[in-house]
């Protein structure tokens, strides 16, 4: 099945994420026989939210393509900052674009956005919903480090506002996958993603403290606290801090674990850790451009570029 738009995790089937992931290892393998595949493509770039690695890699993505991007700038520079709506925003960009990638702050905002136009729209972020590309590469990361079926992964940090948590849930439930939830009690998987996980058969447990469950895990995927997304300073004060390693933390770990985290870091990975076998996180955020190439080429592959 192909798809229009990439909105959630939970619209990819297992066959669709290993299309992908299967394309994106054939991208890295000989990434110069794709420069001129999509020479006429245009993507737009609309960041209603700071970022770094989802903005570049696609931009990347698309340039390795042979295509090219339009950037919205910041909110401050753009018309939004006159009071245009979304709605008005995209469908004035649908116009410039073969596709739309859309972070925004509101949960929601990006299916919303796809009623709206007809070119495909990837969420690059919607609040505190789903970043389902980033699950995507954190896949691709999982198979590569330790394959997917079979796993045994803890997810900890930030659960309840962790976007990057709540697609990779979701996807990981095509899986024969354990996962571990580690987090505070205020911090825990939202209702809605737990009853997802629920419905779907997944194989979930919940945690207060890391190290109970450290010993058995495949994967340790670490999350920043959002703290943007708390409505109240002082909530994130009591939580800020909690919830750190280090070396020392992983010596109670398998020697063959992988630390993953979706970046940016403030405080959760000790920079120790960083030169150790078991950091793949900056590995995770390079497999980002191939892996969105490959996206790319499964929505844009089923359009007219440069229509
Ligand atoms: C994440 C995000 O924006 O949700 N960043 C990213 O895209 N790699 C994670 C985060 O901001 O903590």
């Amino acid at each position: 099945m192909r798809q229009d738009h990439l909105i959630t995790a939970t619209q990819l089937s297992r066959a669709d994420i290993e299309a992908v992931l299967d394309r994106a290892a054939e991208i890295d393998d000989d990434p110069a026989a794709w420069s001129e595949r999509y020479g006429r493509a245009v993507l737009a770039l609309c960041f209603f939210e700071p970022s770094t690695r989802t903005k570049m890699s696609f931009d990347t993505a698309i340039k390795r393509l042979g295509g090219t991007t339009t950037d919205m700038g910041t909110v401050e520079s753009s018309s939004v900052k006159k009071g245009e709506s979304l709605a008005d925003t995209v469908r004035v960009v649908e116009g410039y674009a073969d596709a739309i990638v859309l972070r925004h702050p509101s949960e929601g905002a990006a299916k919303m956005a796809a009623e709206f136009v007809d070119v495909p729209v990837i969420n690059a972020g919607d609040g505190a919903g789903q970043h389902p590309s980033q699950t995507l590469l954190d896949l691709y990361t999982i198979r590569e480090n330790v394959g997917l079926d079979g796993l045994s992964i803890g997810i900890m940090g930030d659960l309840k506002y962790g976007r990057t948590v709540h697609s990779l849930a979701d996807a990981l439930t095509n899986f024969d996958a354990r996962q571990h939830f580690i987090s505070p009690e205020s911090l825990r998987l939202p209702r809605n993603v737990r009853f997802d996980l629920h419905q779907a058969g997944a194989q979930v447990r919940e945690h207060t403290a890391l190290e109970s469950v450290l010993p058995e895990l495949d994967v340790l995927y670490v999350t920043r606290i959002q703290r943007e997304r708390f409505p109240d300073e002082t909530e994130y004060q009591k939580v800020a801090g909690q919830y750190q390693i280090d070396l020392e933390t992983l010596s109670a770990a398998s020697d063959d674990l992988t630390v993953m985290h979706p970046l940016p870091r403030v405080d959760e990975i000790a920079p120790d850790v960083d030169g150790t076998p078991y950091a793949a996180y900056f590995e995770q955020s390079h497999n980002g451009v191939p892996v969105r190439m490959a996206l790319l080429d499964y929505l844009l592959s089923n359009v007219e570029v440069g229509q």
